[in-house]
């Protein structure tokens, strides 16, 4: 039975606590940046970015996000990348994958809103499968853009369904029957905050890190109802430094866009290791290092 809340009035006493406890992924899968470019505008980001990507710094700055998961203790697997698909180096938009309440590894097949990216969701139902995971697609044709939107909260069975731009509402109904979790849904609202990994970072089970004003009174509720400690970053840093867009290994390591100096001192004071990289060349697609990623069960 789905269970998908919008606000806290309809939340349940003690939904954390009741969802079942799940691992911390440290295998990372990739795709190297090959065949990355900005040809079309997507999202505004991408807007004066077209034919200005410099591909040498881009593969740079590629192998520097993975060295920097490595040293978080993360094991790094990539994906070939396909020609033409200029977008497939965000690995984080084209499946959810996770794990049922029988801890059984499970991947729901994203349905992107741009044709030259449902291009490469193939790709990763066949990596996925190869792997032993079941692959499914959702039941209707509602748009849907994996783990761009739908975010595990660190440690437990419970997802955070971000919607709005690239994510229809309605498919969180499928999303929670098909993993058996309860999803939170987040309404998105303003065009630079597209996919929630551009304004929400959950970092562990009690942190997250937000952009406030990239969502409504009843979605920061959520938020701050569910974890305790909510940092929050300013406008120019997670606009221009993407540090909403971060990554999280093993509830402790955190890999950050340079230059978020303000989010950074407020991670380090909580005794997490924050490790700095950039990203610039992916950020004029609108993407920084959460995207680069998928998170493997
Ligand atoms: N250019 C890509 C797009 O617009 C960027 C995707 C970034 N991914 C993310 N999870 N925010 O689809």
């Amino acid at each position: 039975m789905a269970e998908v809340y919008d606000s806290i009035d309809q939340l349940p006493e003690g939904l954390l606590d009741s969802c079942n406890e799940t691992p911390l992924p440290t295998t990372l899968l990739m795709c190297p940046p090959t065949y990355f470019d900005v040809v079309d505008v997507k999202n505004p980001h991408m807007e004066g970015s077209l034919g200005r990507v410099n591909f040498d710094l881009a593969d740079r700055q590629w192998q520097e996000v993975r060295d920097a998961f490595i040293r978080c203790g993360a094991r790094v697997e990539t994906l070939e990348p396909l020609e033409n698909c200029e977008d497939m180096v965000f690995c984080a938009n084209q499946t959810l994958a996770g794990l049922d309440v029988e801890g059984q590894r499970l991947c729901l097949l994203s349905q992107m809103k741009h044709p030259s990216r449902q291009r490469e969701v193939p790709a990763f139902a066949d990596w996925f499968a190869a792997r032993g995971y079941q692959v499914e697609h959702l039941p209707g044709e509602e748009l849907f853009e994996g783990s761009g939107d739908a975010v595990w909260h660190p440690g437990r069975s419970l997802i955070w369904g971000g919607h709005g731009f690239r994510t229809d509402p309605a498919v969180y109904e499928a999303v929670s029957d098909y993993f058996a979790a309860p999803v939170l849904r987040l309404k998105l609202h303003s065009d630079h905050f597209y996919h929630l990994d551009t304004s929400f970072c959950a970092i562990n089970e009690r942190t997250a890190m937000i952009y406030p004003p990239a969502f409504d009174e009843q979605g920061l509720g959520l938020i701050r109802a569910v974890f305790s400690d909510v940092i929050e970053a300013t406008e120019h840093e997670a606009l221009r430094g993407f540090a909403c867009n971060a990554t999280a290994i093993g509830g402790r390591c955190v890999v950050i866009q340079r230059g978020n100096a303000r989010a950074v001192a407020q991670l380090r004071e909580r005794g997490l290791e924050v490790h700095e990289v950039d990203t610039s060349e992916f950020m004029k697609s609108g993407g920084s290092v959460f995207c680069m990623k998928m998170y493997v069960f």
